[in-house]
């Protein structure tokens, strides 16, 4: 364990509400916050909202207000969120704020007195929505690949920072400290980046064009670019250059962040801290895109989730747990209600939930409602091994940034506590008094079993696991971590046993969706075949690699398909998917269906997919699968 821990999330646009997106990365920070808190790490959290910008002051202009008070407004909700979601950040910071607002100043005139920042021309395409030039070949038929708009193309006098210099050396940073950008994908994604000649980086607009920014300490007539001054916020939270917390917390500092902003945060930054003479940060670490209805959230297709509203349907710690379960750190995710309230019935209601009722019952039941004094030699040490084995794996887990694999041990180690009560039966020794020593021992076993589940679902489930603590006995003010496992503590005996409210009552899918919807048999299936003759049908992963509209055809689109070998597919789905969002998608084809001519071009294969009220949907899969896997 590092002795100072400084965890980061990016600081938030105000020009739109926060979604779920928002919500994870600030939650995967809190559990990191909270974990090494937890283990007497000295930890410092900040988070908070990125309010310059042409994106900030249009969307003030559209709603008749000014900048400030819009980016006000927008402001509040985020860090309003931050106790709904039981986030525990040090510091709140606004870009607007003063203390940051001197020290991008500084900063800059640090630079420009080096000799790192000089005044230049500029032309190219500009994205309003991503705030920066895109390079011709960058653009997706002349779009810009991230908000499919045209840019604007513009051309204006402006300040540069030399990051042209920095290449080199960052190149050899990067390859020296291997995670200091990870998982290794973005460190690969990142050095991608850097096999082109870096150009110098645009880092002003003239105040003829954009007002709501922080002015150049060396020209009055200019603002600083966003990512100069919202990159900067990591430092400002810290005091830089003098705090304490500067010298404490910086050279320990953890950014996180998703995929989008890979290149500001792995490049820009990065050369901007070693021109202005700061170390950089430890690592860099870049997790994936919730997706919703398997695409792209935005306010146009209508798919955007809202953390409040799962909040308040479905309980705070359950809505946590299902995030930091159901994404891969790294790699995208889908959001659904269903899968969400699958995972909430099974894992939270059945396992979790059902272990901690059951459990409280029957020691209350058995050892007259407190916690019992036991021969500790007498003590089965299958339980304690089970803990032992989820604590190295929760440790591992941290250490890679793999949370959904901590929860996946912890679970296990639930499990291994959910089949010690079916194998123990302790109802069937409860019949017999002469069993009296082994029924308590098994009982003391499964409440140090709760305790032990409890500390280690805290970073995650603060509320879940202080409600287990209070069942069990244990004082709020009692000091827990990992190392009270270790040590296997003895329980406090005698403390009283409470029973609580189930954890997680279950939600009854059917009712949620419709209950007056009865469930009537399908009229319209197919004559039963059976199960030889299903297998002649060869199924496939497969990934789409480029799409492409077929000539004369308002609905077909000619597919280029990965599935282990190269096949050209023609489907009728041009109406439901343009050929851009097709690119990458996993789907599942099938791979045996002789070949056919459409509109003069030959199909070799079929995509599955059903018909939706939005129209047509793929096929595909909850987890990462294989390109050119058999699908059975
Ligand atoms: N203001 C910049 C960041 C400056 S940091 C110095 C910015 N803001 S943002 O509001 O667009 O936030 C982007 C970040 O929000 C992502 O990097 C990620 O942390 C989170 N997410 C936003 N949408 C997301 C998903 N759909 N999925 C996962 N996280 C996403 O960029």
């Amino acid at each position: 364990m590092p002795k100072s821990f400084y965890i980061t999330t990016p600081i938030y646009y105000v020009n739109a509400s926060p979604h779920i997106g928002h919500a994870y990365t600030t939650i995967v920070a809190d559990v990191l916050a909270r974990y090494h808190r937890m283990a007497g790490v000295n930890t410092f959290f900040v988070t908070g909202t990125d309010e310059h910008g042409d994106k900030i002051a249009e969307a003030a202009q559209k709603a008749g207000v000014t900048p400030q008070e819009y980016a006000d407004k927008i402001s509040a909700q985020f860090r309003d969120l931050c106790p709904e979601l039981s986030i525990t950040n040090d510091y709140f910071i606004r870009t607007t704020d003063s203390n940051h607002i001197e020290t991008v100043r500084h900063i800059l005139q640090k630079v420009y007195d080096s000799g790192d920042i000089y005044f230049g021309s500029y032309e190219g395409h500009y994205c309003v929505g991503c705030e920066r030039f895109y390079m011709e070949k960058e653009l997706i038929e002349g779009k810009c690949p991230d908000h499919q708009t045209k840019p604007e193309y513009r051309k204006e006098s402006n300040y540069f920072f030399r990051m042209s210099k920095y290449q080199d050396w960052l190149i050899n940073h990067i390859k020296e400290n291997p995670d200091f950008i990870r998982p290794e994908r973005y460190k690969n994604e990142a050095l991608a980046f850097l096999r082109d000649p870096l150009e110098d980086l645009c880092i002003s607009r003239p105040k003829s064009r954009l007002q709501w920014g922080i002015t150049l300490p060396f020209d009055e007539n200019y603002v600083t670019y966003v990512w100069f001054d919202a990159l900067i916020n990591y430092v400002t939270a810290l005091d830089y250059p003098d705090g304490e917390k500067f010298k404490t917390f910086w050279p320990a500092a953890e950014h996180l962040i998703a995929k989008d902003i890979l290149k500001p945060h792995g490049i820009y930054w990065p050369t901007m801290l070693k021109a202005a003479g700061i170390e950089p940060y430890r690592h860099l670490n870049v997790h994936g895109y919730w997706n919703s209805d398997q695409s792209k959230m935005s306010k146009s297709l209508g798919n955007v989730v809202r953390p409040l509203d799962l909040k308040d349907k479905y309980g705070l710690d359950a809505f946590r747990y299902f995030l930091l379960r159901d994404m891969v750190f790294g790699l995208d995710s889908n959001f659904s209600e269903e899968a969400f309230v699958q995972r909430l019935n099974s894992d939270l209601a059945n396992d979790l939930g059902n272990l901690v009722s059951r459990t409280i019952a029957m020691a209350i039941k058995y050892c007259d409602g407190k916690v019992p004094e036991i021969n500790r030699e007498k003590k089965d040490s299958a339980l304690q091994e089970a803990a032992l084995k989820a604590v190295t794996e929760v440790e591992s887990s941290f250490n890679d940034m793999s949370l959904h694999k901590a929860l996946i041990a912890i679970w296990e180690f639930i499990n291994v506590t959910n089949k010690y009560i079916v194998e123990n039966e302790p109802w069937t020794l409860g019949k017999d008094p002469a069993n009296k020593e082994k029924l308590t021992a098994i009982m003391y076993n499964l409440l140090a079993s709760l305790r032990s589940i409890a500390i280690l679902l805290t970073p995650f489930m603060p509320q879940t696991a202080e409600k287990i603590l209070r069942q069990i006995g244990v004082a709020k003010s009692s000091a827990l971590d990992l190392a009270n496992i270790r040590k296997d503590d003895a329980l406090t005996a005698g403390s009283p046993l409470t029973r609580g409210e189930s954890l997680f009552p279950r939600i009854n899918q059917e009712k949620e969706s419709e209950t007056s919807e009865k469930k009537s048999p399908v009229t319209d299936l197919k004559p039963e075949i059976d199960y030889e003759e299903f297998t002649k049908v060869d199924l496939r992963v497969g990934k789409i690699l480029t799409a492409e509209a077929v000539p004369k055809s308002n609905k077909l689109l000619k597919l280029k398909i990965d599935i282990g070998e190269e096949r050209t597919i023609v489907a009728g789905i041009g109406k439901d998917y343009t050929p851009a969002e097709l690119i990458g998608k996993t789907i599942v084809v099938v791979a045996n269906l002789k070949p056919a001519k459409l509109m003069g071009v030959e199909s070799y294969g079929m995509l599955l997919a059903t018909d939706t009220d939005k129209g047509l949907t793929f096929l595909t899969f909850d987890r990462e699968a294989k390109t050119g896997a058999k699908i059975h």
